[in-house]
């Protein structure tokens, strides 16, 4: 059998970091150990019932069985705009401001190849969500890390961005609740990305991806609540944080309408719409009803106070997150993120995920999904305990 030459453009994707995390993982886990994986970010739990319901029966419409339209269902789009205007008082018109997408994850990877040239600028958050990345390496730009710290509440520092960035700059990728430090962005934040972005003719990304999910009763701000976002950006909303819809892949981008349109001209030569029925199911979702996503966040608020008290508790200084369902925890002095990952796993069969695979400013810290149980938690803070790293 011949052996084909892949394309550069395959060849010099980033490497997925994460690929050989679960290979070790799954390593540990066929000897039989038993592995708490808290190491990626799936939704632990099911899809709620009246969404299910309405997909069965929207699968039973012959007309969800012919190509779907191009561009995607108008109630749907109807649906993405109500929501909007409901959750954070924004208006969206349906017609010309929503692009209808498979998931968060294919927006994100398509907005470089519809924005940008070969050799062109990108601003990109590090650590970050690593679809950015494979996105940026398609279209052939190059990268400008802004880096996330601490000290700035993990909010990108614009003032120290060297000048020649700035100006080269075309695009900028945001994520708020944060994959994966748990930050949540402030108004005041957002304003002064929008007159960034406009003098610096930026076009704005806001990963929306944990917009549902903020705790201690802060509701996580919309980029386009800000004055002035939709001149300069979008916004991407996926239902599979917000309803436990990961497998589904359906998500919508909103805002600016030279970018929508954009999106949608790609998406017109590689895809019909999605399948009818998912459509009409994600529009139950969003205009439903929505105890079950007050569940979720109150179930996810439970789970983050058991394991940061609980670790507090044996003597680990770690923060609990204002939003997402990961906790992004200090490595204990001494340790790389990799080998503090590599001794929880292979000492006590817990996988969490290194903060260097999300960029060399991600380094000292690890990710823990919130995606188990509470007496499973509870088990993790023991395991750890037992390690007997922290001093009480
Ligand atoms: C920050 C962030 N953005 C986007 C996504 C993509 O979600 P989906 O493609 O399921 O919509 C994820 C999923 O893990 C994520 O963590």
């Amino acid at each position: 059998m011949k052996t084909f030459k892949q394309a550069e453009r395959v060849q010099t994707l980033p490497k997925q970091f994460f690929a050989s995390l679960t290979e070790k993982v799954q390593k540990v886990v066929n000897e039989g150990h038993d592995v708490i994986n808290l190491g990626q970010g799936n939704p632990d739990q099911p899809t709620p019932p009246h969404i299910v319901e309405a997909m069965r029966e929207a699968v039973k419409s012959p007309g969800n069985h012919k190509y779907s339209p191009f561009r995607g269902l108008a109630t749907f789009k109807e649906a993405a705009a109500e929501f909007y205007k409901r959750e954070y008082g924004v208006d969206i018109n349906p017609a010309d401001e929503v692009a209808v997408l498979f998931g968060g994850k294919a927006g994100l990877v398509e907005i470089p190849q519809v924005l940008l040239n070969s050799g062109d600028t990108v601003l990109v958050p590090d650590p970050g969500y690593p679809d950015y990345l494979s996105g940026v390496s398609l279209s052939g730009a190059r990268m400008a890390k802004m880096p996330l710290k601490e000290e700035n509440h993990f909010l990108p520092d614009y003032g120290t961005i060297p000048e020649e960035d700035l100006q080269k700059a075309k695009l900028m990728f945001l994520n708020y609740p944060n994959n994966p430090t748990g930050a949540v962005a402030t108004p005041a934040f957002f304003r002064d990305t929008v007159s960034l972005a406009s003098k610096h003719d930026i076009c704005v990304v806001h990963d929306f991806a944990y917009g549902a999910i903020g705790f201690e009763g802060q509701k996580p701000v919309s980029f386009l609540e800000t004055d002035g976002a939709k001149d300069v950006g979008i916004e991407i909303y996926t239902l599979s944080k917000t309803y436990n819809m990961a497998g589904w892949r359906v998500g919508f981008a909103v805002g600016n309408k030279s970018v929508i349109e954009a999106l949608n001209i790609l998406q017109d030569h590689l895809y019909v719409s999605l399948f009818g029925a998912i459509q009409e199911a994600a529009e139950t979702a969003l205009l439903g009803p929505q105890k079950c996503v007050d569940e979720l966040v109150a179930t996810y608020e439970k789970r983050r106070k058991t394991l940061i008290d609980g670790l507090q508790r044996i003597g680990w200084d770690v923060s609990a997150p204002a939003g997402s369902f990961f906790a992004w925890l200090k490595v204990p002095a001494g340790f790389s993120s990799v080998e503090f990952a590599d001794l929880l796993l292979n000492e006590i069969k817990v996988a969490v995920a290194p903060g260097v695979g999300f960029g060399e400013h991600g380094e000292g810290y690890v990710r823990v999904g919130l995606l188990t149980s509470l007496e499973r938690l509870e088990e993790v803070v023991k395991r750890i305990e037992n390690l007997k790293l922290f001093d009480k």
